[in-house]
């Protein structure tokens, strides 16, 4: 059963959307428990922000080149995401490191979707250091985001087998089929049950209580 108010959701990106649109496709069923309430970006005429647009989502763009400084540009971020309330952040694709301001605010809310298998090949080519490496099977890890580059703790992963054909996008392409799924399925369960963060574990189902 739904909660009564579905979890607002808050997502950032910076390039195509596929992750963002199946978020917003999911949540088109009430029974998901969740609606994506603004889209943030860091660059202006991306598909993810007319996907946004299309779906009739307010969109808000900060770019780290119009501040004064990185630590600027994450205040500001942190204040532009905090005036939706957003019960989650997902980061969908969002080639930026979010900064110390930015999680503090948001403390085990914000998660991040990578693809690869955490901890191999993190930053910003992980198909095409995972092909370059050669490991038969990578995929895609859904973590809540901290300090470092794709080192937060797992909430859930995926695996995906590489052939021997592929080139950098047809692996990245299977990957992405593979992470929307499970991207949509960990929202969905952050949204309708909550997590627990402890050290490194994370689990859904919300902290058990002191009685
Ligand atoms: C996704 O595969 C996501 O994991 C990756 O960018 C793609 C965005 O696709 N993110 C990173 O590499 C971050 N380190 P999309 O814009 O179609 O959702």
């Amino acid at each position: 059963m739904p909660a009564a108010d579905p979890a607002r959701l808050v997502v950032l990106v910076s390039g195509a959307g596929t992750n963002l649109q199946a978020l917003i496709d999911a949540c088109g069923d009430p029974a998901y428990g969740a609606r994506v309430v603004a889209v943030g970006a860091d660059r202006d005429d991306i598909e993810g922000l007319a996907r946004a647009e299309r779906a009739g989502i307010p969109t808000f763009v900060r770019k780290v080149g119009q501040f004064s400084s990185r630590e600027h540009w994450d205040l500001t971020l942190t204040e532009s995401v905090a005036a939706f309330d957003p019960d989650v952040v997902v980061l969908a694709g969002f080639m930026k490191l979010v900064g110390s301001t930015f999680l503090r605010r948001f403390p085990d809310r914000v998660v991040n979707t990578h693809p690869a298998l955490c901890p191999a090949f993190p930053g910003t080519s992980g198909p095409a250091d995972a092909l370059a490496y050669g490991v038969k099977v990578t995929g895609a890890t859904l973590f809540v985001v901290d300090e470092g580059v794709d080192t937060g703790p797992i909430v859930a992963q995926v695996v995906v087998p590489v052939e021997d054909t592929d080139d950098v996008e047809a692996l990245h392409e299977r990957i992405k089929v593979a992470e929307r799924r499970m991207l949509v399925d960990s929202v969905g369960r952050m949204a309708r049950e909550g997590i627990t963060v402890s050290g490194r574990r994370v689990r859904f189902g919300a902290p058990a209580r002191a009685t």
